[in-house]
């Protein structure tokens, strides 16, 4: 695991920086890509990089680990609409290069089960982006999911329809289920990058990276990640 502990902006940048360079290796980069607060200034970082001339998105694709189901794309809260706000609509991705699971499917099954062949046809994801949730889950991989999971519908938890109530009105519009890459999907990835920032999530960065590995962490799986990076700032590394 390389792990770099600094503030928040110096995690955005390097984590950022990290993105930027595998493109350069690799400028059909598959890139699987998280929301949520967390990475909102490392994708600051990734358009301005793209401004200065120092990166093109022009042959790299993405997969969301998430979406929820039963809203709209274009409802201001669907991950669709979060990534385009955030990411895709500054910089020069092609929209057909761009993939979420769709939870407005007509079969949700079918959906995550095309989903995980788009991505495998893809060649595979080669650097993933995660936050972590309070409960330790990664994607909407709520605690107790298999280590084995694939791409599937998930009911969320009471934490986190209250952490992503948020984002909504109120609490009662927050769906109560999302699509979501499995664990393994997640783990099959030639590089991690997790971010965590705040006070908030120090004790579930230390259950993560130090405690048993267990579902019931379901981030304590990337410990036996091969290619680990983790990117914390200071508050959430403060129980390391
Ligand atoms: C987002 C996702 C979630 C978030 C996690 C942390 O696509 O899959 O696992 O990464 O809930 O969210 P924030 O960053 O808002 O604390």
């Amino acid at each position: 695991m390389h792990l770099f502990i600094g503030t928040a902006e110096d995690c955005d940048k390097k984590g950022a920086l990290e993105i930027v360079n595998q493109i350069k290796n690799k400028p059909d980069t598959v890139l699987g890509l998280a929301t949520g607060s967390t990475p909102i200034g490392m994708y600051q970082n990734l358009v301005q990089f793209y401004r200065d001339g120092k990166v093109s998105f022009s042959q790299v694709r993405t997969f969301n680990l998430d979406e929820y189901v039963g809203i709209p794309r274009e409802h201001p809260c669907s991950y669709y609409d979060f990534m385009q706000e955030n990411l895709f609509k500054d910089i020069d991705i092609p929209a057909d290069h761009i993939s979420l699971p769709d939870g407005n499917a007509p079969d949700l099954k079918q959906e995550c089960a095309d989903y995980e062949e788009r991505i495998a046809g893809s060649g595979g994801i080669d650097l993933q982006v995660l936050g972590i949730g309070h409960n330790g889950h990664i994607g909407f991989n709520e605690p107790g999911t298999p280590f084995e999971s694939v791409t599937q519908l998930v009911n969320l938890t009471q934490s986190t329809i209250q952490a992503n109530a948020r984002f909504f009105e109120n609490q009662d519009q927050v769906p109560r289920q999302a699509l979501s890459m499995g664990i393994k999907t997640i783990m099959q990835a030639g590089k991690i990058l997790l971010f965590a920032k705040g006070a908030d999530k120090a004790d579930i960065i230390q259950k993560a990276l130090q405690g048993p590995i267990t579902p019931e962490v379901p981030a304590s799986v990337l410990q036996l990640h091969p290619n680990l990076y983790v990117f914390v700032d200071h508050a959430a590394a403060a129980k390391l």
